[in-house]
């Protein structure tokens, strides 16, 4: 384990399993739908990768990048967009995927952005869940895991842009 990891929270094998039985879920209710699915860079990107080979539906996939957090691990509260989708979404099946859902600032401008796009519908898929942690009111539809309020790192999520390929998740300690 890296020295700068707290704990665990969340295993390999554990994070496989769930994001297995969430693409099952995803297949199943598609069926027949072909949805887009848009991953929210970076941190999503290694879920996203897990998630695609877990869907058994046809499928298209565009990436989108927007950022609220800076070098530290306190939200910033401004969220812009860095790099906009390739494809068109109107009248598509849209899935966000997220890596975690904490403020909800993120993904409340994210969908507040992809509505206006007047897709068919529009949902969320977001492997971490800190409902505690809301400051604006915003949902997923597919969570893999409720997350403990607690600063989070590897399988894509990063601390200053470290850690991002620690294959579980982990707690970073408090800084010294
Ligand atoms: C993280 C994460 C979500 C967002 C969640 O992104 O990927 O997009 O923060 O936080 P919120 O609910 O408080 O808005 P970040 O800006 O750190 O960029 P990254 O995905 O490149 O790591």
């Amino acid at each position: 384990m890296t020295s700068n990891i707290e704990t665990v929270l969340f295993a390999e094998q554990e994070i496989a399993c769930r994001v297995r039985e969430l693409g099952q879920q995803i297949s199943r209710d598609y069926d027949g739908l072909r949805p887009a699915l848009v991953c929210v860079l970076q941190g999503a990107v290694v879920f996203a990768a897990d998630l695609m080979r877990a869907i058994s539906v046809p499928f298209t996939v565009d990436f989108m990048a927007v950022s609220s957090y800076g070098e530290g691990t306190a939200s910033s509260g401004v969220v812009r967009i860095i790099k906009d989708l390739d494809e068109s979404v109107q009248g598509r099946h849209v899935i966000v995927v997220e890596d975690i859902v904490d403020s909800g600032r993120t993904l409340e401008y994210l969908l507040r952005v992809l509505r206006q796009r007047n897709p068919e519908s529009l949902k969320v898929c977001a492997l971490l869940d800190k409902p505690e942690c809301r400051v604006v009111e915003v949902a997923a539809d597919y969570v893999g895991f409720h997350a403990p309020d607690a600063f989070l790192v590897g399988y894509g999520l990063d601390y200053a842009q470290e850690y991002r390929g620690l294959p579980y998740l982990g707690a970073l300690k408090p800084r010294q």
